[in-house]
């Protein structure tokens, strides 16, 4: 099977030039100009970027939370992700309490099994660990699983004690692998939201309003001292405040091995969304909150300086109608967390590039490649290159849509609102080849399901 793309320009992090690219079976073989040979498909691509397909590693696919599971499962989240341009995931597995990390592997590779439209990959959400289990990190990194979430917030159920972060991240540290952290103080944010409660305060806004800036850049100072005393790298997930890349910006300046990801609902959106009338706000609960609007353009300065080094979705959604009514009457139960996975290559595209504030390069970086480097996958995946997989996207830079639940060419997601319902964008994923494989053609799904493969991941390069 070959696959010959003419015409087109050519951007990966580094790079910038016109040339035809050819794909061998799962691989980029040839890459120049005017190429000539024979090929079985030909895709015109002038006028269109030539890009690494895109890397989102912050999913949750099928994931059981605050009493119910996230409305996109395995085939409808990559499905959707597909659309968008975002060839590979990396999800999170979850460690149930008491029993083993291996055993969560194992339900997530069942979850996720002959499903995907696109290659994934997995993190290991740990949520206990004494000592006897410590080993299994070792056998995890060795599954491909070589980067571990730990949670300072939501105490019960996927919170970590400080003593347990240290277990966790030492051993990470001696075998080479990664620790992403969700940094809040959940304990101190658990007695603000119980005052709130008690105070009758109980509509959407309120969830925000209980999580301050303070809590998270608390829990970010916090957890980047204890890595590095344990000698580990760590990387911050869905920083949402100025006041937090503050203390992310303060240890790299020291030379510390702190990384930190954004998400676009914090550069996109802001906590006025929350504070619509009626139960709306409940669209936008989600954790870390939305923070007010000012900290968009502080989080964008940090992107341009590399203190925020990718922007992955944290795609976790669930339906307005029955889900996201559980909280109705008492915001401290609506299920956390928005959809994003198909829509971030266009929105980052267009407040990125459109908008004047990095280049196409550090688009392609921050959707893709950073990731790859990250999280063990460079350079077979994030960038365009001989001998890298065939994950491309064809990306028209002029192409304008308006997000909607109802735009066929921007919603595939499970889920029955759009969080940027509204949001005119310039630029639009319309060809996507996974591993050599066209699965969506002009904004066409063509694909099969269970195409998509697991990734054993390597370690992260630094
Ligand atoms: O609200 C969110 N972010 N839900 C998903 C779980 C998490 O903390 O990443
Ligand atoms: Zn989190
Ligand atoms: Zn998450």
């Amino acid at each position: 099977m070959s696959l010959l793309i003419k015409n087109g320009r050519v951007i990966t992090a580094v790079d910038d030039y016109h040339a035809d690219v050819f794909v061998e079976n799962e691989t980029v073989t040839v890459i120049g100009e005017n190429l000539t040979m024979e090929a079985d498909t030909v895709l015109n691509a002038e006028g269109k970027y030539v890009i690494p397909g895109g890397i989102d590693p912050h999913t949750h696919f099928d994931m059981p939370f605050g009493g119910t599971v996230s409305a996109d499962d395995f085939e409808t989240g990559t499905l959707a992700a597909a659309h968008g341009g975002t060839t590979t995931v990396i999800d999170f597995a979850i460690q149930t309490k008491g029993h083993s990390t291996l055993e969560g592997l194992d339900t997530w590779h069942a979850k996720a099994e002959g499903k995907t439209a696109i290659d994934y990959g997995f993190h290991m959400i740990i949520t206990d660990l004494e000592d006897d289990r410590v080993p299994e990190m070792r056998k995890l990194a060795d599954e491909g699983v070589t980067s571990y979430k730990l949670f300072m917030a939501y105490p019960g159920v996927l919170y970590s004690d400080d003593g347990t972060l240290f277990r966790a991240m030492r051993k990470a540290g001696e075998d080479g692998t990664v620790i992403c952290m969700h940094a809040e103080n959940g304990i101190v944010i658990d007695e603000i939201v119980k005052s709130a409660l008690a105070e009758g305060k109980t509509e959407p806004k309120w969830h925000g309003l209980t999580r301050p800036t303070r809590m998270e850049a608390e829990g970010v100072h916090r957890s980047i001292a204890i890595a590095e005393v344990a000698e580990v790298p760590v990387y911050i997930v869905h920083l949402s405040s100025a006041d937090a890349l503050e203390q992310v910006v303060l240890a790299r300046d020291r030379g510390v091995s702190a990384f930190a990801e954004t998400c676009p609902q914090y550069l996109f959106l802001d906590q006025s969304h929350t504070e619509q009338e009626g139960f709306e706000g409940a669209k936008y609960v989600m954790t870390p909150p939305l923070r007010e609007k000012w900290n968009q353009e502080e989080l964008w300065r940090g992107i341009r300086m590399g203190d925020l080094m990718s922007i992955s979705t944290d795609h976790c959604p669930f339906c307005f109608k029955e889900q996201k009514e559980m909280g109705i009457g008492d915001f401290s139960k609506i299920p956390n967390g928005g959809p994003g996975v198909e829509n971030r290559m266009s929105l980052v595209f267009n407040g990125g590039v459109v908008g004047g504030r990095i280049s196409v390069n550090r688009f392609v970086e921050i959707t893709s490649t950073a990731s790859a480097k990250m999280f063990g996958l460079f350079p077979k995946k994030g960038t365009i290159a001989v001998g890298s997989d065939a994950d491309i996207v064809i990306f028209d830079p002029n192409r304008k849509e308006t997000i909607s639940v109802n735009n066929p060419v921007t919603h595939h997601m499970n889920v029955d609102y759009n969080a940027y319902e509204g949001y005119k964008i310039t630029g639009v994923s319309e060809t996507i080849i996974s591993r050599g494989k066209i699965i969506v053609d002009n904004c066409e799904y063509v694909g099969r399901k269970g195409d998509g493969q697991y990734l054993k991941r390597g370690f992260y390069s630094g």
